[in-house]
């Protein structure tokens, strides 16, 4: 029976698991299909709201963060969890400009602070410590981008990590490209430093969730 499973099915039925959005993530999420912009979609997006729940997060920094769709998933668990501050980083002004408006209307301006910068500098430079860090960046970069995650997050915090199966390429032992050894590295890291607790979630493209010890 498990071999008949079909990876279609499972992601549609955990979509499907997700509660009724607010009408403007429907519109996000309209747009991030009508144009093939990756966002995390609703599944990992539930998933990312879970966890910054769980861990009562109130201060949360995103590494390449598009138009602001993670954004709003975080800012969510914020406001629920008391209030705080998303970090909302990205390098084009467009896509700032565009999280900017979204998240306004949905409410969430006094949650989500705005930075156009490359990410990992950004955090670099961020002040105190974060219990939770979203990275979604170039996977050329994620091996690089852990020493500066590792100075960031509080003890007990925790590092989600997008596209972690990145399509499949992870399995081809042929792809050598910098981006699919950026996710390979990283993972593995991650899974054999006894510093960090860490799970790969296989829903969408994957999702490492990892705690700091
Ligand atoms: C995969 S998209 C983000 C999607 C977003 N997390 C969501 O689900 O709504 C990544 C975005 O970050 C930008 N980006 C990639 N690497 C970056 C970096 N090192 N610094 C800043 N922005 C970066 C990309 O140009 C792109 O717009």
């Amino acid at each position: 029976m498990r071999d008949e499973m079909n990876w279609g099915q499972v992601q549609r039925h955990c979509a499907a698991l997700v509660p009724e959005r607010d009408a403007e993530m429907r519109t996000m999420e309209t747009h991030a299909k009508e144009t093939s912009f990756p966002i995390v979609g609703p599944a990992a997006g539930q998933l990312c709201y879970q966890i910054a729940r769980m861990v009562r997060a109130r201060r949360v920094f995103e590494l390449g963060s598009g138009y602001g769709y993670s954004t709003a998933w975080f800012a969510r668990a914020v406001r629920e969890n008391g209030g705080g501050e998303v970090h909302h980083v990205v390098w084009d002004e467009d896509l700032s400009a565009r999280a900017r408006k979204h998240v306004a209307r949905l409410g969430f301006n006094g949650i989500v602070r705005f930075q156009v910068s490359e990410a990992v500098e950004a955090l670099a430079r961020a002040e105190g410590l974060f219990d939770l860090i979203f990275n979604d960046i170039e996977k050329e970069r994620y091996p690089d981008s852990l020493a500066v995650i590792e100075g960031k997050l509080r003890p007990g915090g925790v590092l989600i990590v997008d596209n972690a199966l990145w399509h499949g390429r992870v399995f081809e032992r042929a792809d050598r490209s910098e981006a699919t050894r950026g996710v390979r590295e990283l993972t593995r890291r991650l899974a054999e430093d006894p510093a960090w607790i860490t799970s790969l979630v296989p829903i969408r493209d994957g999702l490492l969730v990892a705690m700091r010890r």
